[in-house]
């Protein structure tokens, strides 16, 4: 049945995708505990930095499919190929000839990248990469960052967030956590497990995070290098945004196995793991020393449409010189936030976290703790004025007609909260408090 949502309220929409989907959403992060409750509960369109909810109404989007689209929705060179693509098949019984043009441009763009494996998600691609050391070192626990949020919705991962019911005891035990920009750490981690440790696992730079300190990123190549670990770099956000051939050659630093995703199809489903050839060569059907391992093999692997996206975004992000002009964005937005944050004096309560091409306002309690009334608040009144930001990822799209709405936008809502803090001693929420996605339960 079709949403005719003119005769129903947001409240019934949801209770009705409550009732047959867990979490009323396919994706946690699109769902109702990061959109407060004024937020429209199902999107019909998007097109360039906007998309339309199901009553025709517009928003100037920010978040941008999880940091997926790049170039903006709907790119119209982006949906060309994919709309040839579609033409000529979508899943063919041996390799489409464009599956070796792309394992082409990628092996020369990126430099760990000596044999590529494709994929449709970051998860499973990140999860080939700990397999392929777990095979490769013939050890089973994997170091990995505490700062940095997600790297997969599989056991080895998720067994060590705060929602690990069902995955095995053995599984959660496996891992080992280190901080970033943090050498003694890891050191710590490599004395505790000596010759256990088959990856030191970690995005090179994340929102998350500071920037790399001096000497971290080279610091972590030779710790691996003499405990025989291999060095993984989860560059699914990274990737592209920070440089077309990843965090990795911007930092100089070169891991030994490597992820990439969200914005390398501009939205479409498409992954890949990179790195090595001695390494993935252990997927492959030619080499005879060692046992092989099943490397990231599934029905869709090479299907089409995330394959012709991913050439198309390449060509348009080197042709339009699309990064540098997203961090340019990028680097406006982040004084713009700063200055709405100053103005309003709230530095106690909104705190401006990220880096230019992925941005977003934390907001915190007295003690530096996040604090779900005042985002609820501020999401609320961003959601009146037009916009999707639950964090703000700059896309090719983004340009000064959206930054000017931005200013107005988080300036009003900032003003707002501000307000309610002094007379109403607190930010007060009209709807249900936005909450973490990783929660052990939802009381
Ligand atoms: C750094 C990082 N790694 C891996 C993943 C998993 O990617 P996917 O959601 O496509 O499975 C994500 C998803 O948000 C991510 O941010």
């Amino acid at each position: 049945m079709k949403i005719d949502d003119r005769l129903s309220t947001y409240e019934e929409l949801r209770a009705r995708a409550h009732r047959l989907i867990p979490g009323g959403a396919h994706t946690y992060s699109k769902g109702d505990d990061v959109y407060p409750y004024n937020a429209p509960p199902h999107l019909a369109r998007c097109e360039g930095a906007y998309v339309w909810d199901t009553r025709g109404n517009r928003f100037l989007d920010w978040a941008m499919g999880i940091n997926s689209v790049i170039l903006g929705h709907a790119h119209p060179e982006v949906v060309e190929a994919v709309r040839e693509a579609v033409g000529l098949g979508s899943n063919f019984s041996r390799p489409w000839e464009k599956e070796l043009e792309l394992a082409e441009k990628l092996t020369h763009l990126i430099p760990s990248a000596e044999m590529v494996k494709f994929g449709k998600n970051g998860s499973d691609a990140t999860s080939a990469a700990v397999r392929l050391a777990r095979a490769w070192t013939g050890r089973e626990r994997i170091a990995v960052c505490r700062d940095h949020p997600f790297f997969s919705q599989h056991d080895w991962f998720i067994g060590m967030t705060a929602m690990p019911a069902g995955v095995p005891r053995k599984d959660r035990e496996l891992n080992v956590g280190f901080r970033y920009n943090d050498l003694a750490s890891v050191e710590e981690a490599f004395a505790r497990f000596p010759g256990e440790i088959a990856a030191v696992f970690l995005e090179p730079v994340s929102m998350a995070t500071d920037l790399p300190a001096a000497g971290f990123l080279e610091g972590l190549r030779l710790i691996c290098d003499r405990e025989g670990a291999l060095l993984v770099f989860d560059e699914i956000v990274t990737g592209f945004r920070w440089h077309l051939r990843g965090a990795q050659h911007l930092f100089g630093v070169t891991p030994d196995l490597c992820t990439f995703g969200k914005a390398v199809a501009n939205g479409f489903s498409f992954s890949f793991l990179a790195g090595k050839r001695d390494i993935l060569e252990l997927g492959g059907i030619r080499q005879k020393e060692r046992d092989k391992v099943f490397l990231l093999s599934s029905t869709y692997g090479g299907e089409s449409v995330g394959i012709a996206a991913a050439l198309a975004t390449i060509r348009v992000l080197e042709k339009e010189d699309a990064i540098e002009r997203i961090w340019r964005t990028g680097r406006e937005l982040q004084g713009i936030l700063h200055q709405a944050i100053r103005f309003e004096g709230l530095e106690n309560r909104v705190q401006l976290r990220g880096h230019p091409s992925n941005l977003a306002l934390k907001c915190v309690d007295g003690r530096g703790n996040p604090c779900p009334r005042t985002a609820t608040v501020l999401q609320e009144s961003l959601v009146d004025e037009g916009l999707l930001a639950p964090y703000h990822c700059v896309s090719l799209a983004h340009g000064e007609r959206e930054l000017e709405a931005t200013r107005v936008a988080v300036g009003r809502a900032l003003a707002r909260l501000a307000a309610m803090v002094r007379t109403a001693g607190g930010p007060c929420p009209r709807g249900y408090l936005l909450r973490p996605v990783f929660r052990p339960r939802n009381d």
